[in-house]
């Protein structure tokens, strides 16, 4: 049976102010818009114009998934975007590891795929001031409810229903990541976040097809840099990827050359 978001019971069980929107654009464009303390979580349970990292769309079925913004603000050490996309990969990926009791897998750099379909997408967005981030909008789109895709994305993407007969509750995995990602910033400083990623990545050893600006080439993923960037070797010669994507994986293999 479907849930109802209670902001009541996030606020309850962490430490976040929980604003709850029955219809909007996009949540990170509401929390640019609007001036949120520190810690506070928006979630709305329909998106009318969700959006996604290189300017695409998130689909957001009313009621079917996960739509939110964390509002993080008071940074007492340099966090960025890619570190910050990075660190809350892991934390959803451990999250939904737990939920669905199947193994999640990250995809450089903000998704995550349950086998090779993805399930959720992180859309981190920073506010500067005088040059330098004062606040960061960290979104997290999920498709938890079963739901139907458009024709073109019905073989790419898939909610957490469609793999785990355990119940879900949007309140009870919104929970959960909420003090997860709180535990894992805390350890920011250990970097031991960045070992998960690695951990975690379903592309390190495997060809790849990259797409970069509006090119397209064949290269074989060596390892996620500590900075987050994809390492990636074509033709013999290393490449550091921090914009672009791996369209699709060719070989599956870990053992090419
Ligand atoms: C991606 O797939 O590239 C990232 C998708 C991020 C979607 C979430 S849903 C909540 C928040 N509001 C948005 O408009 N986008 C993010």
């Amino acid at each position: 049976m479907k849930d109802v978001l209670n902001y009541l019971e996030i606020e309850n069980k962490t430490i976040y102010k929980c604003i709850v929107l029955d219809i909007i654009n996009s949540t990170n464009t509401f929390v640019k818009e609007t001036n949120l303390s520190d810690k506070t979580v928006v979630i709305a349970d329909y998106q009318t114009n969700g959006r996604g990292r290189l300017g695409r769309t998130f689909i957001s079925q009313k009621g079917n998934g996960i739509y939110m913004s964390i509002v993080l603000k008071k940074f007492d050490e340099l966090k960025d975007i890619t570190s910050i996309t990075c660190l809350m990969a892991v934390v959803i990926s451990k999250v939904l590891d737990e939920v669905t009791r199947i193994k999640t897998y990250i995809k450089w750099v903000n998704d995550i795929y349950i086998n090779d379909k993805k399930v959720c997408g992180i859309l981190v967005e920073g506010i500067s001031k005088n040059n330098q981030i004062d606040e960061l909008i960290i979104g997290v789109g999920i498709n938890v409810y079963k739901q139907e895709f458009p024709i073109d994305l019905m073989d790419k993407v898939t909610s957490l229903e469609n793999n785990t007969n355990n119940l879900l509750n949007r309140n009870d995995i919104i929970i959960k990541i909420l003090n997860q990602f709180e535990e894992e910033l805390s350890n920011y400083s250990s970097n031991n976040f960045r070992k998960e990623y690695r951990g975690r990545s379903n592309l390190i050893g495997k060809i790849v097809a990259v797409k970069e600006k509006e090119t397209s080439y064949i290269a074989k993923v060596k390892d996620i840099s500590d900075d987050g960037g994809l390492i990636v070797v074509v033709n013999n010669e290393e490449r550091k990827l921090y914009s672009g994507e791996v369209e699709r994986i060719i070989i599956d293999k870990n053992n090419v050359n």
